[in-house]
């Protein structure tokens, strides 16, 4: 698969995605950061196949996307506008993608620009079924339904937007402080949540020896898998409806009124 992760908003976690998401759960694949030097986060993470280069440097990235097949394509914010000139000048060039992933936020603005961005992906022509919106940082803990959340972006998909990409209502990654935490701990989320350690142990041997740095240590390390299992299981979910045949099928946008999964 050769997908790109893209939207004209910095901070809409298309990192976060191209490695929690995808090139984690996509064994082979690796990761190419349209960034300027050094400026990935996904290079630190433990495990991940992680290549940058600027947009400057397009054609360079045209060949790798034309050699590779299993390719996530990061398009950092600072490089957005020089890749899309490019995409403009080297036309084939969108037609490598299998699938190009925008995602996006509540805030107003992205929002916005995730409508001119799938816009701009309808205009060079893209397949739309092959553009998926995924709806990041859900707060959980919010009483608002996915289309109140998202209410332009869904509003969008059932009027200009429609038939421009897949509005997949369940696609939502929730709001989880261990995207952090795992930046932190140079981990993918699916390897914090494969951990075995025993929590409970460590803090009983800690408790004894007395050692209240293990002690903390311990309840966090605790605290972290759990978190860690939580985002796991929303990511395999998100995961499955973008690669699982149903959804690669589903081209209808978001029925009002649903509620997410
Ligand atoms: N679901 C989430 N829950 C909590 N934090 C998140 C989530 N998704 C992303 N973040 C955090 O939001 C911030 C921005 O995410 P990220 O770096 O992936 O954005 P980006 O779209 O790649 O931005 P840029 O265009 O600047 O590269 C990061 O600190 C990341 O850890
Ligand atoms: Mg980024």
């Amino acid at each position: 698969m050769k997908i790109c992760v893209l939207n004209l908003s910095g901070n809409v976690g298309k990192s976060t995605l191209a490695v929690h998401l995808l090139a984690a759960y996509s064994p082979g694949s690796r990761i190419l950061s349209v960034e300027s030097i050094n400026a990935s986060a996904a290079n630190d993470m433990q495990g991940l196949d992680v290549e940058e280069l600027g947009a400057s440097r397009f054609k360079d990235i045209f060949r790798e996307l034309m050699q590779s097949e299993n390719i996530v394509l990061d398009v950092g914010a600072s490089n957005v506008s020089m890749f899309m000139t490019e995409m403009k000048r080297f036309k084939s060039a969108v037609g490598e993608f299998d699938l190009v992933l925008v995602p996006t936020v509540p805030a107003a603005k992205q929002q916005l620009d995730t409508i001119a961005t799938i816009d701009w992906l309808h205009e060079l022509g893209l397949d739309s079924r092959k553009v998926r919106v995924v709806f990041n940082q859900y707060a959980g803990d919010t009483q608002d339904p996915v289309e109140i959340v998202y209410s332009q972006v869904l509003g969008y998909a059932t009027a200009d937007g429609r038939g421009k990409a897949v509005y997949e209502p369940h696609a939502v990654i929730d709001r989880n402080e261990v995207f952090e935490l795992a930046k932190e701990a140079g981990q993918v989320v699916r390897e914090l949540a494969a951990n075995t350690a025993d929590w409970k142990a460590a803090r009983g041997e800690a408790k004894r020896a007395g050692d209240m740095a293990a002690l903390e240590r311990a309840m966090t390390g605790q605290m972290t898998h759990d978190l860690a299992v939580t985002a796991h299981e929303n990511l395999m979910r998100v995961y499955a409806l973008l690669f699982g045949e149903q959804s690669a099928n589903d081209v209808a946008p978001a029925s009002p009124g649903r509620k997410r999964a």
